[in-house]
């Protein structure tokens, strides 16, 4: 194919690098360096799959997410919403980086405490927070608590710290406008309270002699790309009486590939401080708690081709699949791009698959390659989201390690399991 034909045909390089962390750039002999490190180098050092956080990138999201928030609304704070990658690494980092942490469960409130963050910049959520779990929240001194629901704040009553600060999360009844799977803020979700609801409880928060109630919190969706749905629900919180403090979520989608246009970090900072100057006290803290957006892009997930299965489609399998990217599977496969790290580019048109016994295992369907050999390294750009956080066993997988990348030096901070680690669990015959 001639270069003009490829041009037209082919990726544009420029714009897929865009989708790749901050800082990426091609070596001279075109290899792919994220993070100062050459990927090719890291596939030697670390092996395939391995998720590859460039950690400046990482830092940089951080601070233009609390920076921007910061300068719009300065009495506010960014909370990590840290079920999006939950490694002690990154918990560490957030926390270095001046934002909060919002925890889901015990196990990340232990992953939080134990890379250093203080109980008081922790905050804990949960739809059905075990009797353990608020117990283990009072002992961290977690500054504040998400209420979910009625039936909570009994044994909150009882089981929590004295003066626990809490916020009640509300059900806005707005739709997000995205995947139902993802949307939480509508009416019948099983997240926080239905709206008619809050007066009544809001009044019991208020009058309990153990909890301190400090405000309203709602979380509409995730991968969202109107902003419109944040106006709504902030107009709707702001008929429920003036609070300390308003939570109002995450959400925000990200670019997963070329026909996606999400709104950037500052026009969604911009619509929601908008909407808080109109409708909410204008002494109140403002609060979000984005987990997709302030991770996923700093990450690229490296893979090595296995096998080619040439026909219609062309099949490009790798040694992953929904072991370590269970969202590819979840929205069919159509949000990735791909490309082989050493040859970036290129107008072979394939479906980049998996290695899991599911169809849906197809990483990044329709993307151009620059001719693919078996061996090859893949990478697939903005893989820092809820992959690591659901990765799984599946056909006896092995999970794969979490490396972060700096001016050149890799750590890894993840490990990758090894076959000890999947027999590990397994007892005795019957
Ligand atoms: N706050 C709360 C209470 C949440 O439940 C979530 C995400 C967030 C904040 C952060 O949302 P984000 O900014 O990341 O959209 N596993 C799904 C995503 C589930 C999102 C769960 N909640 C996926 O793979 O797309």
């Amino acid at each position: 194919m001639t270069t003009e034909a490829r041009a037209t045909a082919g990726v544009d390089v420029a714009e897929l690098l865009g989708l790749f962390p901050h800082g990426t750039r091609l070596a001279d002999d075109g290899v792919l360096v994220v993070g100062g490190c050459r990927l090719d180098d890291v596939a030697a050092a670390y092996g395939t799959p391995t998720y590859v956080v460039a950690e400046d990138a990482l830092r940089r999201q951080a601070r233009r997410l609390r920076e921007g928030l910061a300068a719009r609304w300065p009495r506010s704070r960014v909370l990590f919403a840290s079920k999006s990658l939950p490694a002690r690494a990154v918990y560490h980092l957030m926390h270095d980086e001046g934002l909060g942490i919002d925890v889901a469960g015990g196990g990340e409130l232990l992953l939080a405490l134990d890379a250093g963050v203080p109980g008081s910049a922790i905050v804990q959520h949960g739809n059905a927070k075990t009797d353990d779990e608020i117990r283990r929240a009072a002992q961290a001194g977690v500054g504040t608590v998400v209420v979910d629901g009625e039936g909570e704040i009994g044994r909150l009553e009882q089981l929590g710290r004295d003066g626990q600060p809490v916020l009640l999360r509300v059900q806005p009844g707005v739709d997000p406008g995205t995947y139902a799977g993802v949307s939480t803020g509508q009416r019948g979700s099983k997240f926080g309270v239905p709206i008619e609801d809050a007066p009544r409880l809001l009044n019991r928060l208020a009058n309990s002699s153990r909890l301190d109630l400090r405000g309203i919190h709602l979380h509409l969706g995730s991968q969202m790309f109107g902003l419109d749905p944040y106006r709504k629900a902030i107009d709707v919180v702001s008929a429920l009486g003036e609070f300390d403090v308003y939570d109002v979520g995450g959400g925000l989608a990200v670019r997963y590939t070329f026909d996606e246009h999400p709104p950037s970090i500052e026009e969604w900072l911009d619509v929601v401080t908008e909407a808080a100057r109109q409708g909410l006290p204008s002494g109140a803290e403002l609060w979000v708690e984005p987990g997709r957006a302030c991770v996923a892009e700093s990450t690229v997930t490296l893979y090595r081709i296995v096998t080619i299965k040439h026909g219609s489609p062309t099949f490009v399998a790798v040694d992953g699949g929904i072991a370590d990217n269970f969202e590819a599977s979840t929205y069919i496969g159509t949000r990735f791009q791909a490309t082989i790290a050493t040859r970036v580019g290129g107008d072979e048109l394939v479906d980049v698959v998996g290695r899991q016994c599911e169809s849906g295992d197809r990483i990044a369907a329709g993307v151009r390659l620059q001719d693919p050999v078996i061996g090859d390294l893949v990478a697939v750009p903005v893989t820092g989201a809820y992959t690591h956080t659901l990765a799984n066993n599946y056909n006896g997988a092995l999970r794969a390690p979490v490396v972060f990348c700096r001016d050149g030096v890799m750590t890894p901070v993840v490990r990758r399991d090894t076959d000890a680690d999947l027999l590990a669990r397994e007892l005795a015959f019957p």
